[in-house]
């Protein structure tokens, strides 16, 4: 059932793409099918940069052009897919290890454009898992800060990011204060990104319903 929603929002969020843009998108299902989308019109489009070397290789055999964010001094519209967004338009995202690149091409876009299914639309965020993205010299370091803050660190076995580095997921942590816990985690030396993405939120929601397609701003 949700894949028919990620389909339908992924379609839906195609009339955001304006003619002869260059835009980000970020990675995994929601985004894979927004590329297959995006393949229709490949040809009124300049070109895409993607938020992980898969996307990257999807994008590619779809022979859409891969732009690279140094060449280009601003990105009108960034797409992309969260693991829950709440009403405030926050984001935890990375379930999927690529949060890095995902946070550094939404930091540059003027509009981020989050697609997402109906089950992914939370009013709080409460304990929700969320990752981090770790040099690997920092695991044991960043996992007594995580217990420090009341949360679980839990390592991912078998992971390596697109940047080279390790994930550690944090769990059984409250978030109460989504941007102070962002900010703090962002000081820690040896994080390289947060899956919280409260500082720099979400501009449009698309949520998809079996019914309807709700466009929350
Ligand atoms: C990838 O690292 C994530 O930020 C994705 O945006 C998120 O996990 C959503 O993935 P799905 O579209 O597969 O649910």
């Amino acid at each position: 059932m949700f894949n028919t929603l990620k389909k339908s929002v992924a379609k839906f969020a195609l009339k955001y793409v304006p003619k002869n843009a260059i835009i980000g998108i970020g990675s995994g299902s929601t985004i894979n099918y927004f590329i297959k989308e995006l393949s229709k019109i490949s040809s009124s489009i300049r070109g895409v940069v993607p938020g992980s070397i898969r996307s990257e290789k999807k994008l590619r055999k779809h022979n859409i052009p891969i732009i690279d964010l140094n060449s280009l001094e601003h990105l009108d519209i960034y797409i992309d897919s969260a693991d829950k967004v709440n009403t405030s338009m926050e984001m935890i995202k990375g379930a999927g290890g690529a949060l890095t690149r995902e946070k550094i091409i939404s930091s540059v876009a003027k509009k981020f454009i989050c697609i997402i299914d109906k089950s992914k639309y939370v009013r709080h965020f409460d304990c929700y898992s969320f990752p981090l993205e770790v040099i690997p010299m920092a695991l044991r370091k960043i996992s007594e800060e995580i217990i420090k803050l009341g949360g679980m660190p839990k390592y991912r076995e078998n992971f390596i990011t697109d940047n080279g580095h390790c994930i550690i997921d944090i769990h059984n942590l409250y978030i109460k204060n989504s941007i102070d816990l962002e900010k703090t985690l962002n000081n820690l030396p040896g994080i390289v990104s947060v899956g919280l993405f409260c500082i720099r939120k979400a501009d449009l929601l698309l949520v998809s319903y079996a019914d309807q397609i709700k466009e929350i701003y």
